[in-house]
């Protein structure tokens, strides 16, 4: 892959990464009133960031001047692995609560972590192929540290599994299946579905994090406001996520985590070929779990 990787309980850690995810595993506990935000790379977890924060704390602050105007929403929650990996563990535990907090970490390591500390948790879930070019893009753009590969040798490293925080199907599995498991903590979402229908999945967000939108606020178009700041032409445009830099591991300038943010972009890189051997992959690995949509033929 493009991103120097290490294998470990059956996932790819890029290269910094992999001693925050231990220090987690080993020693992380989450509390009961922690939210994590939780995803795949490249699935929407800048957008999550930025409509949960929104959400939460929209009776704080009127839209019109929201912190997220001024803030990278990266800047918005404490990324663990990240902080772990670079010695502000401690940080990240005198946060007040409640925590807002975001991981890419797979279920299996995270879950001694958060098991039975009643925390809730988001997941963001999106066509694999559409991650992958994503990522590939995003690689591009990255500091010289990350070489530069094709996108065919991208495209196989994927289909192995051999990616940052891969393989992806096992990743979605662990979240898909305790989702299924525990509905009412982890609520899955999936990044095609907030493009179609933003309103009625902001809504849902909401009332899983605790606070719904009342009738007033309905009516008053708050829903529509919430995802109007966090769309991508907002977002995008600000000064903020123009400049500044993030990530103290891998450099990436702001502006990287908002490219096109559209379904079915992998239709601009992959043959119908490809996208129907990834497909293959992904709906045999998925199978029975109920977890499907991806299609490329659909
Ligand atoms: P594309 O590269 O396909 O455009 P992540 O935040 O997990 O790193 O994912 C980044 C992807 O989400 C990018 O996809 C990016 O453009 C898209 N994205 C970022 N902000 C978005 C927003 N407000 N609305 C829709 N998509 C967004």
């Amino acid at each position: 892959g493009s991103v120097p990787s290490r294998k470990y309980q059956g996932f790819w850690y890029p290269e910094g990464f992999l001693p925050g995810a231990m220090a987690i595993q080993q020693r992380f506990k989450a509390r009961p009133d922690d939210l994590f935000l939780v995803s795949f790379p490249k699935s929407g977890t800048t957008w999550l960031k930025a409509l949960v924060f929104a959400t939460m704390t929209r009776k704080q602050y009127p839209l019109a001047r929201h912190p997220l105007l001024s803030l990278n929403p990266h800047d918005c929650v404490a990324y663990i692995e990240e902080r772990f990996a670079i010695g502000q563990a401690s940080k990240v535990e005198a946060l007040p609560s409640p925590r807002i907090l975001s991981t890419h970490m797979p279920y299996s390591l995270l879950q001694d972590s958060v098991a039975g500390s009643g925390c809730r948790i988001i997941y963001i879930a999106r066509d694999p192929k559409d991650a992958l070019v994503s990522f590939w893009h995003f690689t591009q753009k990255s500091s010289p540290k990350l070489n530069k590969i094709p996108f065919t040798e991208a495209f196989e490293a994927f289909c192995e599994g051999k990616f940052p925080f891969g393989p992806i199907w096992d990743h979605l599995l662990g979240w898909w299946r305790e989702s299924l498991k525990r509905p009412e903590k982890v609520l899955f979402l999936k990044y095609e579905g907030l493009l179609e229908e933003p309103v009625a999945n902001v809504k849902r967000l909401a009332e899983f994090v605790g606070c719904p939108f009342s009738e007033e606020e309905e009516e008053g178009g708050m829903v529509e406001e919430i995802v109007r700041l966090c769309s991508m032409e907002s977002m995008k445009s600000l000064e903020v996520n123009k400049v500044r830099k993030h990530g103290p591991i891998y450099q990436f300038a702001n502006s990287s985590f908002f490219r096109k943010g559209v379904k079915g972009d992998w239709r601009n890189h992959m043959s119908p070929e490809m996208a129907r051997r990834l497909d293959v992959i992904i709906e045999e690995k998925l199978q029975g779990s109920g977890l499907t949509g991806w299609s490329s033929q659909a």
